[in-house]
């Protein structure tokens, strides 16, 4: 059969600055899912789109598309009304995992399907799977009964779902096209409307550690994609928050499952309690849920309760003890003063090499490898002290690991720069 479009023009069309049309982007999506446009041509026009960009209009077309290149799901069937949360991503944001069972004591349904980590940002997946038993794959009929008791899930996304997007991330990730705002927006929007919540919070990240550095773009980011969601009738709201400085004070797939664990008993870093809670507050909002005081079902084990619950739905043990690196190395502090630089690309890149994060999709992670922080940002130390703890089962991925985390802590006299965990909301 012949082809509607030839690729080479439509490639050229965006290569100098044109729009394309709401058939030719039809038509691209479904022919490189199909295999009639192969990688180097859908390679050459993500880096058309990346140097040129999109418009609103075209976005919008690129995520419709990608959803229409494979199945959507309905969660209409439940008894209770859905949120959902989607995080562009961070070093030691294990939100998901304390948040999720949060949201759930109050009745609302969260159905998280997440993914593996590529990358120095680690996968919600990754770390769950730090838990002994515990598995990703559920089945759509399993997935429902979860929903239904104890009320929240975190899987594994079913293949089915927005096929297009998951072939050309894979591209743009060999190709150096991640980082574009139409791309971005689309990929996420895609996946998150396929998966049928009635409701989205979106948290994303600004600083070092995330795909956008300033708060320019970012912002233009979470408008673009709070836009999509509501063009598709789904309640979007966008927080911007800060990813210059790792969030809590574990990285690693068991140690942020350790970490998300003290948060549910009431305790935790007030980074990881603030940002928690102030997502939880959006979702419930979002689902019909006022003024709901979820610092106190952190306190009182009601999300504790949920969160082991879930655990057990998925094969997990919340009792057994977590996996545990069988090296360390600590990093201590050469002078006196105050640690005025915690950089999160620094610390989340020598945590992937420590071995918690996978260079290429399918390599194995480590359950223990990761780095503990012993002295926050603005904390005042003595020479000797520790500052870090670097845990890995393998020693000599320590000394590429420390290329990247020395130069990312410092102890000077200065103060340390202002920190505010969140800097915007966006509806
Ligand atoms: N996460 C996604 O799912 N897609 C992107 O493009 C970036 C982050």
């Amino acid at each position: 059969m012949a082809e509607r479009f030839d690729m080479v023009d439509v490639i050229r069309i965006k290569r100098d600055g044109g729009r394309l049309d709401d058939g030719r982007i039809d038509w691209v999506i479904d022919a490189y899912t199909r295999g009639v446009v192969g990688d180097e041509q859908m390679a050459a026009l993500n880096m058309a789109i990346f140097l040129r960009g999109m418009d609103r209009a075209e976005i919008a077309r690129w995520t419709r598309a990608m959803i229409d290149s494979g199945e959507t799901m309905s969660f209409e069937s439940l008894s209770r009304p859905t949120a959902d949360k989607h995080s562009t991503g961070g070093v030691g944001d294990k939100i998901t995992l304390p948040l999720a069972p949060l949201v759930a004591a109050y009745g609302v349904a969260v159905p998280q399907l997440s993914g593996r980590g590529l990358g120095h940002t680690g996968g919600t997946l990754d770390k769950l799977e730090a838990i002994p038993g515990w598995r990703a794959e559920v089945s759509n009929t399993r997935l429902m009964e979860i929903l239904e008791d104890p009320g929240c899930v975190i899987c594994a996304a079913g293949t089915g779902l927005a096929p297009a997007d998951k072939k050309i991330y894979a591209l743009r990730d060999i190709t150096s096209t991640v980082d574009c705002i139409p791309l971005i927006a689309s990929s996420i929007m895609s996946k998150k409307i396929a998966e049928g919540t009635g409701s989205l919070v979106l948290d994303v990240k600004v600083g070092s550690g995330a795909f956008m550095k300033d708060e320019d773009q970012a912002r233009e980011l979470a408008r673009t994609m709070v836009d999509l969601g509501r063009d598709a009738g789904v309640d979007t709201v966008a927080l911007l928050t800060d990813m210059s400085v790792p969030l809590g004070r574990k990285i690693g797939n068991a140690l942020e499952v350790a970490e998300s664990v003290e948060v549910l008993a009431g305790g935790g870093p007030a980074d990881v309690v603030e940002l928690t809670c102030a997502l939880a507050r959006e979702m419930l909002a979002a689902a019909g849920v006022e003024d709901p005081d979820v610092e106190a079902a952190l306190a009182d084990g009601r999300a504790m309760d949920r969160w082991r619950e879930m655990i057990r739905a998925q094969g997990g043990d919340p009792d057994a003890p977590l996996p545990v690196a069988r090296h360390t190395h600590e990093v201590r502090a050469e002078r006196d003063g105050t640690v005025t630089r915690l950089d999160a690309l620094a610390l989340g890149v020598g945590s992937w090499r420590l071995g918690a994060g996978r260079a290429r999709k399918g390599d194995p992670v480590q359950a223990g490898a990761g780095i503990e922080i012993h002295a926050g940002l603005g904390e005042r130390v003595t020479a000797g002290q520790r500052l870090l703890t670097l845990h890995t089962d393998e020693p000599d991925r320590v000394d590429r690991a420390l290329e990247s985390v020395t130069p990312g802590i410092e102890v000077g006299d200065g103060p340390a720069p202002e920190r505010r965990v969140i800097l915007d909301r966006i509806a």
